[in-house]
C-alpha cells in the first residue's frame, strides 16, 4: 500500500551518518567552483549540487563543508539548502522521477500519471522504492506545458506522457534498459546529473534535439509574419503591430504533436524513444 504524503513527511530526516563521502577532492572542487565567481558565495548553489552528487543528498557534513569553503555559517547554508526543492534532505534513489501536477499537466493527465506511479512503485510522494532505484516526486510547472503532461527523469523531459508510458518508463529504468529523453541526453544516474548541475559537464549537453515544433511554434509564426522582437523605442511600433494583429489562439498554438500522425518529437528526432500505449 503506497504511503501518503503525510506519512512521508513524518519519516525522520537522517542526520549525520558519520561516514561522509566528502573528500579532499570534493573540497578542492568546491574551491574551484567558488573561484569561478567574482564573489565566492555565488557558488553556493552549484556547490550544493556537488554535495548531492557525492553524498546522494545534502548532508550536515556537506553543509559544513560549503560553509567552511565560503566563510559562511552552517545556518546560512542550511537556509539556502532548505529553500529550494531541488536540494534533498533524504537520500535520493538512482533515478529521480518527477511528475508535473501543475494546472495544465494535471488536467491533461498528470494527476492520473502520479496516482498510477505511486501505486505501481508502491511509494508515496518524495519516497524511494525499496530497491533504491526510483524516487518519485510530484513537481510544479517545469515550463514544458507545450508537451503536457510531462514527466522528468533527473530533470530530463519526457513529453505527452500517459499512465501506460510512464509505467513503462520507470520499469525500463529499474531494469537497467537504456533510456533516452525525446529531447535530451541519454539518462544517467541522479548523482551523475547532479555533478553536471554543479558545473562539471559530462560532454553530452548536445545530445538530442534542441527544441521540438511545439516549442518553436511562436518562432515559426514570427518568421512567417515578419515579426521582430521589440528593440527599445525603435521596436515599439513592431510590438504594437504585433499586438494589433489578429491571430486566433488555435493558429498561434499550432497543432499538438499528439494530434498528428507523426508526433513532433518523431519529426525532430527521426526516432521516437517514447513508449506508445
Ligand atoms: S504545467 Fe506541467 S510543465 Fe507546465
Amino acid at each position: 500500500m503506497a504511503n501518503d504524503h503525510a506519512t512521508a513527511t513524518n519519516v525522520p530526516v537522517p542526520y549525520s551518518t558519520g561516514d561522509s563521502a566528502i573528500t579532499e577532492t570534493t573540497i578542492a572542487e568546491m574551491r574551484e567552483l567558488a573561484a569561478r565567481y567574482p564573489v565566492g558565495r555565488s557558488a553556493l548553489l552549484p556547490m550544493l549540487h556537488l554535495v548531492q552528487s557525492v553524498e546522494g543528498r545534502v548532508t550536515p557534513e556537506g553543509i559544513e563543508a560549503c560553509a567552511d569553503v565560503l566563510g559562511l555559517t552552517g545556518a546560512e547554508v542550511s537556509a539556502v539548502a532548505t529553500f529550494y526543492t531541488m536540494y534533498k534532505r533524504r537520500p535520493v534513489g538512482e533515478y529521480h522521477v518527477g511528475v508535473c501536477t501543475n494546472t495544465l499537466c494535471a488536467v491533461m493527465g498528470g494527476d492520473l500519471i502520479f496516482e498510477r506511479l505511486k501505486s505501481h512503485l508502491d511509494v508515496g510522494n518524495d519516497e524511494t522504492t525499496e530497491d533504491g532505484k526510483i524516487t518519485l516526486e510530484h513537481i510544479e510547472c517545469n515550463a514544458a506545458c507545450d508537451y503536457a503532461p510531462v514527466v522528468t527523469v533527473n530533470w530530463e523531459f519526457f513529453d505527452d506522457m500517459t499512465p501506460q508510458s510512464a509505467t513503462q518508463l520507470v520499469d525500463d529504468l529499474r531494469e537497467g534498459t537504456e533510456v533516452k529523453s525525446p529531447r535530451g541526453a541519454t539518462i544517467c544516474s541522479w548523482r551523475e546529473a547532479e555533478r553536471v548541475l554543479a558545473g562539471f559537464p559530462d560532454g553530452r549537453a548536445d545530445e538530442g534535439p534542441t527544441g521540438g515544433k511545439a516549442s518553436l511554434a511562436g518562432l515559426r509564426l514570427a518568421r512567417e509574419r515578419n515579426w521582430t522582437a521589440p528593440n527599445g523605442a525603435a521596436g515599439s511600433s513592431n510590438a504594437a503591430a504585433a499586438a494589433e494583429s489578429t491571430v486566433s489562439p488555435e493558429a498561434a498554438a499550432g497543432p499538438r504533436p499528439s494530434d498528428q500522425p507523426g508526433k513532433e518529437s518523431q519529426a525532430v528526432n527521426g526516432n521516437d524513444s517514447r513508449k506508445e500505449d
